[in-house]
C-alpha cells in the first residue's frame, strides 16, 4: 500500500502538510516547495500565517524569498499549479484552518516540545497536534514527527490516540519520526545537505518516510525503529551538553591556574583525530540543549534508571551565570566600584552568535541576577531591536537594544556577533568581561568569564 503514496511523492503530486512554522518548520516547508511539492504550512499563530501571507520574514536568517516568487506565480492549488507555466515549481498556502489536514497525504510535525515549570517534558503541542491530525485521519496518510523528545512518544503516544480512530499504523496509515538536526544560520549545511535520520512504525512506514525525505536532503538514514530515530537526536544533543559542560567546568579551573581556555582548545583542535572543539560560554541556551536531554532523564525514571551524566552536565552548565557574576563582580571592584548602582552594557542577547534566537538564552539569567544586584543593565543586539514576552523574563519584555557608548562602567560580552568583532572594546576604558573569547587582545581591563 505505500506504493500508491511513493508513487505520488517521487510525482510530486503527493500534498505535504507541514504542522509549525517556526525555526524548524520554515526551512522544511521551502526545501518541500524548491522540490516541487504543493505545500501547506499550519500553525496556530496566526500573526505568523498573515506575516507569510505577505511575504514578510519573521526568523531573520531564514530566506523566505522562492516562497514569495512562488506565492507571486499565484501556484496555491495543486490545480491551478498544473496551470502554470512551469508545472515543476512548488505552490505554497499559509494557513490557520486545520480541516485543510485532509487534503494532505503527507504530515510533518515541528511544533514545540518544551519543559514544564517543575522541568518535565511538556508533550502537550505535540499531543494537541495529534488530536487534530486524528479529527482528519485518512487511509494512505504518512505522519512524522520531527519535534525532539523522548523514545517512544512516537510508537507510543502518539499512535495511541492515531489509532483510537479506528485505523491501524503500519496498515492504514503510515507512522515515522525524523529528527530535525537544523542548526540555524550554519553556513556550512543546510536541511537539504544534513543527513536525515528516518525511524518508521514498520517497514512500510519507514518505506513511506525515506521516500518522502529522499526528495529533499542528499542522504537519507533509515533506522530499525521510530525509537531508534528519536535516541539518535537524543545522543546527539547530549553528547553536546555533556561536552559544554566539559569545558565549561574546565574553564573555571584552568582560570585560576592562570591558563587560558580557548587557547588550549585551540591547540588540542590542531590533533586530527580523537577530539572535537567545544567551547565554554556563559551558560546554556537555545530550545535544544538546555532541554532535550531531559526529556530521556524524565523517561528513564520509567525504567529505574538515573542518568548521572546529563544531570552533571545540567548542573554545572546552568552554574555559569553565577560564575560569569563573580567575575563582573571581581571587574568591578578592581576599579573600586560595587554592583548597585553600576551601569553595565550587555553585547548580545541570543543564545548563538548572528542569530535572532533568544530561547533560554543565559543573557536573560544573566541581566535578571545582575539586576537582583542592584544593577542598571542595557543592552545591545543587532540582531533583538525589542525583548519579545517571555513566560519567564516577562519583566524584561519591551526593552530595546542600546547604542554602544562610552557611557557605562562596564562591558559584558554574552554572544560573538560578527558585528562585535572589529570594536577595540578595551578603549572604552572600563573593564570588559568576555564569556565568548571575543577579545584576543592582551588587557589588565579584560576578564575572561
Ligand atoms: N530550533 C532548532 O534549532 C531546532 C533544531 C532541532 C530540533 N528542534 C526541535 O524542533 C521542534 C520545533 O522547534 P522550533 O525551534 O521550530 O520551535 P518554534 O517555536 O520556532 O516553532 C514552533 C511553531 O509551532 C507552532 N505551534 C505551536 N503549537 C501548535 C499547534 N498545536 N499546531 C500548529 N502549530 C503550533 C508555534 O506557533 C510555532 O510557530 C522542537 O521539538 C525542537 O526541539 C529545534
Amino acid at each position: 500500500m505505500p506504493q500508491s503514496l511513493i508513487k505520488k511523492i517521487t510525482g510530486r503530486s503527493a500534498r505535504i502538510g507541514v504542522i509549525g512554522l517556526g525555526y524548524v518548520g520554515l526551512p522544511l516547508v521551502i526545501e518541500f516547495f524548491k522540490s516541487g511539492f504543493d505545500v501547506t504550512g499550519f500553525d496556530v499563530d496566526a500573526r505568523k500565517v498573515k506575516a507569510l501571507d505577505r511575504g514578510e520574514r519573521y526568523i531573520k536568517h531564514v530566506d523566505i524569498s522562492p516562497l514569495i516568487v512562488g506565492r507571486s506565480e499565484k501556484a496555491f492549488t495543486g490545480k491551478e499549479r498544473k496551470q502554470q507555466s512551469n508545472p515543476k515549481s512548488g505552490s505554497f498556502r499559509p494557513t490557520t484552518d486545520f480541516t485543510c489536514l485532509e487534503e494532505m497525504n503527507c504530515i510533518v510535525i515541528c511544533v514545540p516540545t518544551p519543559l514544564t515549570k517543575y522541568r518535565e517534558p511538556d508533550l502537550s503541542y505535540v499531543l494537541e497536534t495529534t488530536k487534530t491530525i486524528a479529527r482528519y485521519l485518512r487511509k494512505g496518510q504518512l505522519i512524522v514527527l520531527e519535534s525532539t523528545t523522548y523514545p517512544g512518544t512516537t510508537d507510543e503516544d502518539m499512535r495511541t490516540v492515531l489509532e483510537k480512530t479506528g485505523l491501524k499504523a503500519g496498515r492504514d496509515f503510515f507512522l515515522a519520526f525524523s529528527p530535525e538536526r537544523e542548526d540555524p544560520n550554519n553556513r556550512e549545511y543546510r536541511t537539504g545537505t544534513i543527513p536525515k535520520v528516518v525511524g518508521g512504525y514498520t517497514k512500510k512506514c519507514l518505506a513511506a518516510a525515506v521516500a518522502l525525505y529522499d526528495t529533499i536532503v542528499l542522504k537519507t538514514v533509515p533506522v530499525s525503529s521510530t525509537r531508534v530515530a528519536e535516541a539518535t537526536k537524543l545522543i546527539e544533543n547530549i553528547y553536546r551538553s555533556v561536552n559544554i559542560a566539559l569545558v565549561n567546568e574546565l574553564k573555571v579551573l584552568f582560570d585560576r591556574m592562570g591558563i587560558d581556555i580557548w587557547e588550549a582548545i585551540d591547540a588540542a583542535k590542531t590533533k586530527p583525530f580523537g577530539f572535537q572543539a567545544f567551547y565554554p560560554g556563559p551558560g546554556l541556551g537555545g530550545h535544544c540543549i538546555p532541554i532535550d536531554p531531559f526529556y530521556l532523564t524524565w523517561k528513564a525514571r520509567e525504567y529505574g534508571f538515573s542518568t548521572r551524566f546529563i544531570e552533571l552536565a545540567g548542573e554545572i552548565n546552568t552554574s555559569m551565570p553565577d560564575y560569569v557574576v563573580s567575575k563582573v563582580v571581581k571587574a568591578l571592584n578592581d576599579v573600586r566600584k560595587h554592583v548597585k548602582d553600576s551601569r553595565i552594557l550587555m553585547l548580545g542577547l541570543s543564545y548563538k552568535a548572528n542569530i535572532d534566537d533568544d530561547r533560554e538564552s543565559p543573557a536573560y539569567r544573566l541581566m535578571e541576577k545582575l539586576e537582583e544586584m542592584g544593577a542598571k543593565v542595557s543592552y545591545n543586539d543587532p540582531y533583538i531591536p525589542v525583548i519579545k514576552p517571555t513566560r519567564e523574563f516577562s519583566k524584561l519584555a519591551g526593552r530595546k537594544s542600546v547604542e554602544i557608548t562610552d557611557d557605562y562602567d562596564l562591558l559584558l560580552i554574552t554572544t560573538a556577533h560578527d558585528e562585535y568583532s572589529g570594536t577595540d572594546f578595551t578603549s572604552f576604558g572600563v573593564p570588559v568581561v568576555d564569556t565568548r573569547d571575543v577579545i584576543k587582545k592582551k588587557s589588565r581591563l579584560v576578564y575572561r568569564a
